[in-house]
Formats: structure tokens, C-alpha cells, sequence
């Protein structure tokens, strides 16, 4: 049934800046489709079922456009290494758990079950570079209902040797036998970072980006050590992101002239003239806050970003952060750019929490049109009660939903949840 309308006090974001306010209204879906929030239901919609929810907040969907499913196990350890350390010693490690199918069985499901408990409805996510375990996690994936775009990450030099493919050949057979496979899992192409991809598997990658039109996703400029590194592997690039670029994996394909949608996680040493290049190629950035603090990366310039142009959206970054919840990342984006103004740069203004939940709902634009109830839209929805907090005094939903963000872990208060007019997640049936 894709045809209801819920009640409740309804938020989401009017412009970036500026949030918009309904209280006990109606948001009406149509076939998936928002039609937009009314104060009383008009005569049009007035079959359709009413899911009363009066009193809890109704707000779109979060995102989470950088994270590594393989990774969800060891979260929340390791957090005392730098990121080239780190990689070594317990992602990789990790990783190569999952040429064992029953292992990724295991792990993907505990994964799986709790992306559908939170607050994400649309993702980006890594795997590992195995394609059964990866098409094992897609399979669970499109079961949910979220909208998810998986990668099968491909790696080839300075990589442990289990984790270290030849050639392409495996993820052009994966991509082979799941064309048309799912309704809400996409593949998307993943080279890991520079340091674990030759020119010739960047080559590679770009021909078969171009030959299923595919995203691209990998990770950018997040660490000093990382920097250095890709500059001494790839001389001849300007600046790090130049050696995806050089190879048509960076928003732009250099031969056709094809803009496509590209995903860099981190750039938190990103430079005036990367910072460029992604604007003019429409690169979207994946802020995670929570790793960065983790793995002592550093603070993105998410301003610097926004003021550039360069749309930004928010991650996780499982397991270097080691939370799934969308909110809490909403929450560190602010307070990281509270400290960013304090101690780097003082004409970087703090963004307000209206501006990282704008950046969580919309995704840097990635999914399309997300992130608002407004006529034309998808429908993704979170039904939030937050009766738990018990103010003194009453407060606007405006103000509910920051204490909400703040006050309320591990998925508390999440009644329900709607991807594309389908619910997803009903937490009384669980
Ligand atoms: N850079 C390359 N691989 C990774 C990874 O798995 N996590 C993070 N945070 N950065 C990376
Ligand atoms: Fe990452």
C-alpha cells in the first residue's frame, strides 16, 4: 500500500539554512511519491489511510553516503591508530574474513539488520574486493527496502596479498550476473584510494564506469601521511584528487565530456585547487566527522566545501566511525565545525544544526530528489517519538527534533520508517 497519509508534526528542510515547521499536519504519499504536507487532508486524498502518529515528529529520511559494511564488526576498537596504521592492523585484517562465505554471512546479517533499525534510509556503501560475500550483502540489502548503492571494492598493489586482484575480472563478472537483478541495490564503482590501485586498474575501472554508466565512490585527501604518500605514487598529479581525475573517475569523463555522480569521502585536506575540480565536476563529499575524529584525521573545511560549491552530504565511515546512527553524524558536524572555527580558521562559520540535517537528508543531491515533503518528491520518512525527553516547557518541533538528534541513541524513539512510500521498518512488529 502505497497510498496513506501520516500525521504529526512535520519537519524538514525549506532551503539549507532554514527548516520548515508543520505542526499536526498531514504528509500525503502517492505511489511512493510525496504530494505534499497539508493542515487539513484535501478532498483528493481523502480516502487515502491516515497513519495517526500525533505528538512524534515525522522528518525525511537520513542518509549515510560513506561506509564499509566488513568493517561493522570491529567498530569501536582501534581507535588509536592513524589511518595508514589502521588500515593494516584492522581493516584489512578484517576484510579478509570474507572470503569466507559463512563468515560474511554472519557479519552482513548483524550489519543488515541494524541499517534497518536506524535512522539511514539511503546508503552508500563499501564491501570488500570478494564478489560472492559482496553479492551475498546486496542480496540482504535489497530485501530491506532501503536504497542502497554497494561496492565491491577493487584493490591491487600495497594491499595484503588476499586482498590484492590481478585485473578487473571479477568485478566485471559480478556486474554481469546481477544487471537488472535488483529493485533497490545498485552497484557502484570502488576503488579503494589511490595507494591500492595501479594505473591500470584505474584505467579498467574507467571503462566499465562508462560502459554501465555507473557512480563512483573512494576516499579523499583525509589523512597528512595518506597526502604525502599519493603524491610520491602518482608524481605528476598537482593534487590528490587530480590522480582520479587523470583517469576519468572524478565526476568527469575526460574522452566523452559525460558528467557522472562521484562520491569522495574525507577531503579534510582538500587544497583551493582540489576544492576547484570538485566543484566544476559536481564531486560530492562525504563528510564523516566521527572518523575523523577516531583516526585523528583532522577537521573537513565543510564550509570552505559549501561556499565553494561543492555539494556535501554525511557519513559514518563504519568502522573508523563507530556509529550508524545518522543523527549522532548530523550532531559531530556540528560541533567539529564549532572547533574548526575555534582553532583553524575564524572566518568559518559554524554550521548550524538546520545545515548538517539539510546535509544528511539531501546527500549531496546523490539520490536525487530526497530530503524534502514537498510535491514531486520520493517519500522517506522517519516517525520519531520523542515523548522520552519530557521537557518543562513546551518547545517547537524545530527544537524537538535538535534535542531529539542530541538526547536520543541507539535508534531510541524510531516508531517507523518509510523508504519510497514502502515502510521499511514498523518498530511494534518487531
Ligand atoms: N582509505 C582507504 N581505505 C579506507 C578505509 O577503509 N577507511 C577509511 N576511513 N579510509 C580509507
Ligand atoms: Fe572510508
Amino acid at each position: 500500500m502505497d497510498n496513506f497519509i501520516l500525521k504529526g508534526d512535520i519537519v524538514f528542510s525549506k532551503s539549507m539554512t532554514e527548516l520548515e515547521i508543520s505542526e499536526s499536519s498531514f504528509a500525503v504519499c502517492e505511489n511512493g511519491i510525496c504530494k505534499g504536507v497539508f493542515k487539513t487532508i484535501p478532498e483528493k486524498f481523502s480516502y487515502f489511510p491516515v497513519k495517526d502518529h500525533t505528538g512524534c515528529l515525522i522528518i525525511p529520511g537520513l542518509t549515510d553516503i560513506h561506509l564499509h559494511a566488513p568493517q561493522f564488526p570491529f567498530c569501536g576498537t582501534g581507535t588509536d591508530l592513524e589511518l595508514l596504521e589502521w588500515l593494516e592492523r584492522c581493516a584489512f585484517p578484517e576484510e579478509e574474513k570474507y572470503s569466507d562465505e559463512a563468515y560474511a554471512q554472519k557479519a552482513y546479517s548483524a550489519f543488515v539488520s541494524e541499517m534497518i533499525k536506524s535512522g539511514i534510509t539511503r546508503a552508500c556503501i563499501f564491501a570488500t574486493v570478494h564478489t560472492k560475500a559482496t553479492e551475498m550483502l546486496m542480496d540482504m540489502l535489497d530485501k530491506t527496502g532501503l536504497v542502497t548503492f554497494v561496492g565491491k571494492v577493487s584493490m591491487d598493489r600495497n594491499s595484503p596479498q588476499s586482498l590484492t586482484e590481478k585485473n578487473t575480472d571479477d568485478l566485471k563478472n559480478m556486474l554481469c550476473n546481477i544487471q537488472g537483478k535488483y529493485k533497490n541495490t545498485f552497484p557502484i564503482i570502488t576503488p579503494r584510494f589511490i595507494p591500492s590501485c595501479t594505473d591500470e586498474m584505474l584505467d579498467s575501472l574507467c571503462e566499465i564506469r562508462r560502459s554501465y554508466s555507473l557512480p563512483v565512490q573512494s576516499h579523499l585527501s583525509e589523512n597528512p601521511s595518506e597526502k604525502e604518500l599519493v603524491s610520491k605514487l602518482v608524481p605528476d598529479s598537482d593534487f590528490y584528487g587530480q590522480a582520479y581525475d587523470m583517469h576519468s573517475l572524478f565526476g568527469f569523463e575526460i574522452k566523452t565530456g559525460e558528467r557522472f555522480k562521484t562520491i569522495m569521502a574525507h577531503c579534510v585536506y582538500s587544497d583551493d585547487e582540489e576544492i576547484k575540480l570538485m566543484s566544476k565536476n559536481g564531486v560530492i563529499a562525504a563528510h564523516c566527522p566521527a572518523s575523523n575524529i577516531n583516526l585523528r584525521s583532522g577537521i573537513a573545511p565543510v564550509r570552505k566545501l559549501l561556499q565553494s560549491g561543492v555539494p556535501v552530504g554525511l557519513g559514518s565511515d563504519i568502522g573508523a566511525g563507530h556509529t550508524l546512527s545518522p543523527f549522532r553524524a548530523v550532531t559531530d558536524a556540528v560541533q567539529v565545525s564549532k572547533l574548526y572555527q575555534r582553532l583553524k580558521d575564524h572566518d568559518a562559520r559554524p554550521l548550524t544544526f538546520a545545515e548538517a540535517f539539510y546535509l544528511s537528508t539531501h546527500a549531496g543531491g546523490f539520490f536525487g530528489n530526497i530530503g524534502k515533503f514537498c510535491d514531486g518528491y520520493m517519500f522517506d520518512a522517519l516517525v520519531l517519538d520523542d515523548s522520552a525527553s519530557r521537557p518543562l516547557y513546551p518547545m517547537t518541533a524545530a527544537e524537538r527534533l535538535e534535542r531529539y538528534a542530541y538526547l536520543f541513541t541507539d535508534n531510541k524513539g524510531i516508531k517507523e520508517k518509510y523508504v519510497n512510500g514502502k515502510a521499511v521498518y514498523l518498530q511494534n512488529s518487531v
